[in-house]
């Protein structure tokens, strides 16, 4: 049963976009009616991400996801529609919604307790008479029998059926067992398989204590190294990190961010338990937001090969937005933090994070080994390299304190690399406010919509449609007594059921709020929706304009040279912001 109407409108009116964005966003009004910011769902420098009050839309220029209240909370905080629906009648202590997606939170029900019955089955497998092998190879990484039990590990026996057998006996179905990503289906399609065979099992155990998926590593060498679970209904790689249920209850006051699950483990035995690792994919924004809730302190500690060196310039990137400190810990002789602990002890490894590297410190350290200063030429491109850097730091005493560091590498005066400095910050920010000129005011559809899976036959009826479908939602009284449309008529099958879902909505006086649209359409959906309600619209001449788009979407079949001639006049006169 879906949410009530009445109670998604109320939500999303007592949840102000401007106000629950910027609990995410710093967002700020440099002109015109929209709020800008640095985008939370892809790495950007300058700002495209805009916030509309009075749509109550948000829209991303730069990745193109958009919508209303409800499909930014699902999307930053990972949550279904439902789930998003509860998340913010809390933040405004509203009661929760009567009905919720029941089936699909049953659902997700069973596969949680699934989870648990199979770590449980896994973890018993490793301490029984099976486990001999796993056990052996746990003892050969060091790896504490307080450590196997603090983060559950576990043993799937070499067999084809032995968890599918015993979650079977429990009463869970094989479609349970599939939906949890714990076991395969057969060649032909019957029956099913274990996924996970002869491994060794790290239950990923989420902030709130679930298992919601697993890694399973081979015992020795072989390949693949790692097998997870796939993305299920309570499983996503990317907003969950290995370690966090227990990182986020250490008393070190910093996280650090390792590759490995192995490396987790073992810096947590050796007393550092704010330790976590991705799940075998770079960092995301959400999984640092998430490391946010709990620390405003990371600490790098990548692998020390060229791919952990790309991914720790990729992680600073997205630490720093969320105005997280960070430092870099490279451990010298040793491939990984695991190998180094166990090569050199807890407390040298200590002696690393102390003497850490905060991260300008790094980039720059980074900088001379890519750009020797040695000759004339490398000092030349050394200096061109850390002025670039230098002159993307915010606070202009770091600038003046590493300027000094450059001047010296470089045996040039701290006078010349601050003025290069401002040159370059100078032609920056006159980029950047061209930029921020250019979005505001272009022409919202003049190309193909961003998302590769939605693309214009027509566009030039399409964007008679985009502006049909905006003006009618901003004014929904531009609708009556005139000749629409059918939404067949649309020569785009996406805006066409855009346009169908507001006119029945629009002819039957139901509520257009984007809260009630977004549980009608995908999320790519509605982030296209949004754009299109973001374009530009000039109300005054509503009527005319909209007449226009319906004669346009009308007589698309008859292109003759005449309508190319009226679109072409349009764009000349841009009686109505030129959307045409
Ligand atoms: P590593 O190869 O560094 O793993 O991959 P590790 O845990 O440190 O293991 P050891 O020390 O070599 O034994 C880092 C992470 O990348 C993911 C896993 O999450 C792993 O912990 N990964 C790696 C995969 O998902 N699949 C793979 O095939 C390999
Ligand atoms: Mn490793």
């Amino acid at each position: 049963m879906p949410i009530p109407e009445r109670y998604l409108e109320e939500l999303t009116e007592r949840n102000d976009i401007v106000d629950v964005v910027g609990q995410y966003v710093r967002l700020s009004k440099k002109s015109g009616a929209n709020y800008f910011g640095l985008c939370p769902f892809h790495s950007e420098k300058t700002p495209s991400f805009s916030v509309n009050p009075s749509r109550q839309i948000y829209h991303c220029f730069g990745c193109g996801k958009g919508g209303g209240v409800i499909s930014f909370i699902m999307e930053v905080e990972n949550l279904s529609f439902q789930d998003a629906v509860a998340f913010l009648a809390r933040r405004v202590n509203m009661p929760p919604p009567e009905d919720t997606d029941a089936e699909g939170s049953s659902r997700r029900k069973v596969l949680l307790e699934l989870n648990r019955d199979a770590a449980r089955f896994f973890h018993e497998q490793l301490l029984g008479p099976q486990g001999a092998p796993a056990r052996s190879y746990v003892a050969r990484r060091g790896i504490s029998p307080a450590m196997v039990k603090n983060f559950g590990l576990g043993y799937a026996p070499d067999s084809w059926s032995s968890l599918r057998d015993a979650m079977e006996q429990k009463g869970y179905s094989l479609q349970d067992l599939f939906e949890a990503g714990l076991i395969k289906r057969g060649k032909n399609g019957s029956g099913g398989y274990d996924a996970f065979r002869n491994r060794l099992m790290f239950p990923v155990i989420d902030v709130r204590g679930s298992v919601i998926g697993f890694s399973g590593r081979i015992l020795g060498d072989g390949e693949p190294k790692y097998l997870n679970s796939p993305e299920t209904r309570v499983f996503s790689k990317s907003h969950n990190l290995f370690g966090l249920n227990l990182a986020k209850k250490s008393k070190n006051g910093y996280i650090i961010l390792v590759e490995g699950n192995i490396d987790v483990v073992s810096l947590h035995q050796a007393g550092f338990s704010g330790a976590v690792a991705s799940l075998g994919t770079s960092l995301t924004a959400e999984q640092a937001r998430l490391i946010s809730r709990f620390t405003d302190e990371v600490v790098l500690c990548y692998d020390s090969d060229e791919a952990g060196r790309k991914a720790t310039a990729r992680a600073i990137g997205i630490l720093e937005k969320l105005e997280l400190k960070v430092r870099v810990l490279q451990v010298p002789g040793a491939k990984d933090p695991d190998e180094f602990i166990q090569k050199n002890g807890p407390d040298a490894f200590r002696n690393l994070i102390e003497g850490s590297a905060n991260q300008v410190e790094y980039r720059l350290r980074d900088l001379e080994r890519l750009h020797p200063p040695e000759g004339d030429e490398g000092r030349v491109d050394y200096l061109k390299a850390a002025v670039e850097l230098l002159s993307g730091l915010p606070g202009s005493v770091e600038r003046e304190v590493y300027a000094q560091r450059v001047a010296d590498k470089a045996g040039v005066s701290r006078q010349a690399v601050l003025s290069e400095v401002a040159r370059v910050r100078k032609r920056k920010f006159s980029a950047q406010r061209k930029k921020e000129v250019r979005d505001q005011t272009r022409p919202a559809q003049t190309a193909q919509p961003v998302f590769r899976s939605i693309r214009y036959d027509d566009p030039r009826s399409a964007r008679a449609e985009e502006g049909l479908i905006r003006l009618l939602y901003l004014d929904p009284s531009l609708a009556r007594g005139r000749e629409l449309p059918e939404p067949e008529c649309f020569s785009s099958p996406v805006l066409g059921k855009f346009y169908a879902e507001l006119l029945g909505r629009i002819q039957s006086g139901e509520s257009l709020s984007m809260g009630v649209l977004a549980g009608r359409f995908t999320p790519d959906e509605v982030s296209h929706l949004t754009s299109v309600l973001n374009g530009t619209a000039d109300l005054q001449n509503a009527p005319k304009a909209l007449d226009d788009y319906i004669h346009i979407i009308s007589h698309r079949e008859d292109d003759g040279e005449d309508l190319r001639q009226m679109a072409e006049e349009y764009r000349k006169t841009k009686a109505y912001g030129g959307t045409i």
